[in-house]
This record gives C-alpha cells, sequence and structure tokens, in this order.
C-alpha cells in the first residue's frame, strides 16, 4: 500500500507520515517545502493549486492524507483569498484527482473541530447540525468538508473527514499556547493567565491524532466523520502550572480576564473510540514534558547555529530516531 500525504512536511502531516512509516507503509509526501524530517520517504513538491501536479503526485496512490493547507487562523485571517484557494480549491483539486486517477480508495481529510463554534450546542459530536461560520478559517475548512461528501456521492471518492481537537507537541508552530508558555518559561519569563484561568480547552497530543489519521483508513471508516479530541480537559491555569512544574522556578502572573474569553465546547470522540478503537493514551502532561524536550534540543542545535529549519529537521530527525 502507498499513501500520499499533503501537507506531509507540516506539523501533523509529518506525524502522520512517521505513523504510516511505523506501520511499513510507504509514503509520498505531496508539499510546497521537504520533508527533510526522514529520509524514508518520497517527496512530489508542488501547489495544491496546479491540478496536474495533484495528478501527477497520486499516481500510484491508494490512499490519501490530505492535511496541507493554511492551518493557522491568524495567517487565514491576515490572507483571506490566498486561503481560501488553498484550502478550497486545493481540496477541491486533490478529490478531482482521487476522481480521475481511478487507483486511490479513500481520502482522509483533515478538518476540525472548529467547525462546532457557531452550533448553538455545548456539548457536540459528529451528528450535530453545524452553524453558518463566522470565522473564513472555519468556512474554508467546511467546504472541504462538503466537498468531500459530495464527491462521495456523485462520483463514488470514499472519503474519510477526520475533525481533529487542538493538537500541540514536537513541530507545533510556535504561536499556540503551550509553545508560548514553554518558550517564555524557558527564557525565565513569567506565565500570564487571563482572569482566574478556569476556561478550559482539551489538547491532543500530535502523535495521538496521527495514529488516529492512520485509524481512519479502516473499512468501517468508509464515508464516515470522526472527531479525534484529547481526552483530558485542561485549564489555561493548570498548562501554565504543568509547563512550570516541569521547568521549575517559573512566575505566574494573572492579568485581566479578556472580554469574550471562549469557554470551550464539549467535544465527543466516542464515536471514533467505538468505530475506530482510536482512544488519546498520552498525558497532558506527558506530552507537554515531551515536547519541552524537543524545543531544548531546537534550541541548543540553533545555538550551535544550525542556519535553516531543514537543517534543523535534518538533525531532529538523527536525534529523535
Ligand atoms: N494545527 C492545528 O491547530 C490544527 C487544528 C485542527 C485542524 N488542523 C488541520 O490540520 C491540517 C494540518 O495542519 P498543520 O498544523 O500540520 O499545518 P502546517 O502549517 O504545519 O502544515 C501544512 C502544510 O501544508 C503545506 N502547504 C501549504 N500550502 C500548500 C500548497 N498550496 N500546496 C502544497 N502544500 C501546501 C505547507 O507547506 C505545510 O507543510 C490542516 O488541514 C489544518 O487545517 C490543524
Amino acid at each position: 500500500m502507498r499513501c500520499l500525504v499533503t501537507g506531509g512536511s507540516g506539523f501533523i502531516g509529518s506525524h502522520v507520515v512517521d505513523k504510516l512509516r511505523d506501520r511499513g507503509i510507504e509514503v509520498r509526501v505531496f508539499d510546497l517545502v521537504m520533508p527533510t524530517f526522514r529520509k524514508d520517504v518520497e517527496y512530489y513538491q508542488g501547489s495544491l493549486l496546479d491540478l496536474q501536479t495533484v495528478k501527477m503526485a497520486m499516481s500510484g496512490i491508494d490512499a490519501v492524507f490530505h492535511l496541507a493547507a493554511v492551518a493557522d487562523v491568524k495567517d487565514v485571517f491576515e490572507q483571506p483569498h490566498y486561503s481560501e484557494q488553498i484550502n478550497v480549491r486545493g481540496t477541491i483539486n486533490v478529490l478531482e484527482a482521487a476522481r480521475t486517477t481511478g487507483r486511490v480508495r479513500r481520502v482522509v481529510y483533515g478538518s476540525t473541530t472548529w467547525v462546532y463554534s457557531d452550533a448553538p450546542f455545548d456539548q457536540v459530536d459528529e451528528d450535530t447540525p453545524l452553524g453558518a461560520p463566522s470565522h473564513l478559517y472555519t468556512a474554508t475548512k467546511m467546504a472541504g468538508e462538503y466537498y468531500c461528501q459530495s464527491y462521495g456521492r456523485l462520483y463514488d471518492v470514499d472519503t474519510t473527514i477526520v475533525r481533529y481537537g487542538i493538537p500541540y507537541g514536537p513541530r507545533a508552530r510556535d504561536g499556540a499556547v503551550v509553545p508560548i508558555f514553554v518558550g517564555k518559561a524557558l527564557r525565565g519569563e513569567a506565565l500570564t493567565i487571563a482572569g482566574d484561568g478556569e476556561q478550559f480547552r482539551k489538547f491532543v497530543y500530535v502523535e495521538d491524532l496521527a495514529v488516529g489519521n492512520v485509524l481512519a483508513l479502516k473499512s468501517v471508516g468508509r464515508n464516515r466523520i470522526y472527531n479525534l479530541d484529547g481526552a483530558e480537559k485542561v485549564t489555561i491555569k493548570q498548562i501554565a502550572e504543568t509547563v512550570a512544574k516541569i521547568v521549575g522556578n517559573v512566575t505566574i502572573e494573572r492579568v485581566e480576564a479578556r472580554p469574550g474569553d471562549f469557554g470551550g465546547k464539549e467535544v465527543s470522540s466516542v464515536r471514533a473510540k467505538e468505530e475506530l478503537g482510536w482512544e488519546p493514551t498520552t498525558r497532558f502532561e506527558e506530552g507537554v514534558r515531551r515536547y519541552i524536550e524537543w524545543y531544548k534540543e531546537r534550541e541548543r542545535l540553533r545555538q550551535e547555529g544550525w542556519a535553516s529549519v531543514d537543517e534543523l529537521f535534518k538533525k531532529e530527525r538523527e536525534v529523535w530516531a
């Protein structure tokens, strides 16, 4: 079996590649950026926006994990037109390539639990009707989901939609809450908590998430939607305390609550457990510990003068393999 991972050089995609390779599955990465974090994968460089290139990248492929996207909501906000092209047109190109190549048996689409943001319920699962999206990022990801469903119904292209919770772990981009707290703690800066810090989120450790992606290929997952969210509720206060406990000698400061801080929704991942046998197994503290180890190693390599991210990832692979 050979899989194509679009966005396989990115944060989540790179871990999906790792988990596929762990199972001996051949992998081809389709990305704008080279996957320097490991050598035992094929690489097809190209953009999702070029249908012919996507079709060529899909030659000889049995299943596709489509994760390439403008994934940072801040980038989507700043570049709405570009992001819409990548996330929406890019997704239809992947589906169209899968339809016309004729060999692909499944397209697994990396979506997000953000699709529930505008649903008027606090507890949500895959059957919850979605509200009209307020954020453009959510709109693009929902459009991708709808295209998957239409391609399934109209052209028998089998898809599986996996809605990710908030991932954290090695290779995460620096702008998310865990990386920000870790960076500050390691620089000796205080961690700030808005209000009482009791706003909770569920976080999913990226390797657990990657395993869920691979399990989504099971035949039961054909034309199904699965939430892949973390198991533990973690408050902002707990994140700060966990980071402080691991790093040591860290001050936690409180600032005034920001208006409209979102309390979080309860996303059920019961379907993924029952049908795919997926459950996140990494406890938050353990995941943060592994992230901090990776972060420190990256900083050490930077100080040693590793000039580019590519070089860093290469070195990182040697250290972590
Ligand atoms: N990170 C999160 O918080 C999060 C949460 C839920 C869902 N998701 C979804 O998961 C997927 C992966 O997210 P991530 O955090 O790994 O993102 P990432 O930014 O780390 O990786 C995305 C990858 O896509 C590639 N890419 C971008 N435009 C491309 C194009 N035109 N052609 C080919 N490749 C292109 C990038 O080079 C990058 O390697 C996305 O679909 C995202 O919407 C992410």
